[in-house]
């Protein structure tokens, strides 16, 4: 018996008996009672209530691929190929398994409800405990060369801000070159991976995306971290409702790149971001200056003490504030 199946029939927060529970799934009583035991283990508060059942008592936000395409604009829902899976490995390895498995020439997107080896930026793992957030990503196509790539995380980045705002979040703010931030600290994060040229000019990348979404507890994270459900805690977040903002956002996004540039994502990216007028500090602390905003391809400026200003190449520099 699946473990899921046995969440989504308790999900309606209603109490089930356990005869009911197993005639629904056609195992046998031991067998539901065993798999509660498992739900227990696995972090689900469910309660025993005697003689009349269970009870799930934590809120689940189970995945569900139909619910991600209907909240898709009409054109775009026509246009996916996607997968929902429990447990991927990454969601941008899996989208690359997709794309050689092939998509139908549709646009393909993998989320997961966990993953066993989540990739951050600059070789860091991204912890990705089950049923709690956002694991999402995208495989893009675009022309023009690899120059062509010039600023597109920061893109991404202005795209997935836009989402959360029309999802009511306030004052979401993003860190160069492509962490989406909060005032309590880290929502989310982006990883763009370029899988390669496919023929002369046309190049194929992947875009990661993780956003915390209900996330309570993160051992191991080394920074202020923040999650939608604690920064916007009379919301009721569904996962898929931001799986799908996010993915239209990042399609039409993808488009605007494609047909006008960079240019146009520079003014929103910059009025998000986190350090303007900071001090900062780049390369381990060799360089310091003041936060000034990006350059038209998507450098960051760095306002220096002698009056100067230096760009900053994205890659494998981050930035942070000076303390
Ligand atoms: C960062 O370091 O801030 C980027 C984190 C990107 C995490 C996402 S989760 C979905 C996708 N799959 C991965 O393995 N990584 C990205």
């Amino acid at each position: 018996m699946k473990l899921k199946a046995l969440v989504a029939l308790l999900s309606d927060g209603q109490v089930h008996s356990g005869e009911s529970l197993a005639l629904q799934l056609g195992v046998s009583r031991t067998a539901i009672w065993k798999q509660m035991r498992r739900l227990m283990d696995q972090g689900f508060e469910v309660a025993s209530i005697r003689g009349r059942g269970y009870q799930l008592v934590s809120r689940v936000d189970l995945l569900d691929s139909a619910l991600i395409i209907k909240q898709l604009d009409a054109g775009l829902a026509t246009r996916v190929d996607l997968r929902v899976r429990d447990e991927v490995d990454s969601t941008n390895a899996e989208v690359l398994r997709q794309v050689a498995e092939g998509c139908d020439g549709k646009l393909p997107i993998s989320i997961a409800d966990s993953q066993t080896a989540g990739r951050g930026r600059r070789g860091r793992s991204w912890q990705s405990p089950r049923g709690e957030n956002l694991y999402l990503s995208m495989g893009l196509v675009f022309h023009g060369g690899f120059s062509v790539l010039d600023g597109l995380s920061l893109v991404f980045g202005v795209a997935v801000a836009e989402a959360l705002e029309t999802l009511g979040v306030p004052d979401v703010g993003l860190k160069w070159p492509n962490d989406i931030f909060l005032p309590a600290g880290k929502l989310g994060g982006i990883l763009v991976e370029l899988q390669g040229e496919l023929q002369e000019g046309v190049v194929r990348v992947v875009v990661g995306i993780g956003i915390n979404v209900h996330m309570h507890k993160a051992e191991g994270v080394d920074q202020p971290w923040s999650s939608l459900a604690s920064a916007c805690p009379d919301t009721e977040w569904s996962r898929n409702q931001v799986a799908a903002a996010v993915i239209g956002a990042v399609a039409d996004a993808a488009d605007t790149f494609s047909s006008k540039g960079f240019g146009v994502f520079r003014e929103p990216w910059q009025n998000r971001d986190i350090y303007c007028n900071r001090l900062i500090q780049a390369k381990d602390g060799e360089l310091k200056g003041v936060g000034n905003g990006i350059d038209g391809s998507g450098n960051y400026l760095l306002g220096t003490p002698e009056g100067g200003i230096v760009p900053i190449r994205a890659g494998e520099i981050s930035l942070r504030v000076v303390l």
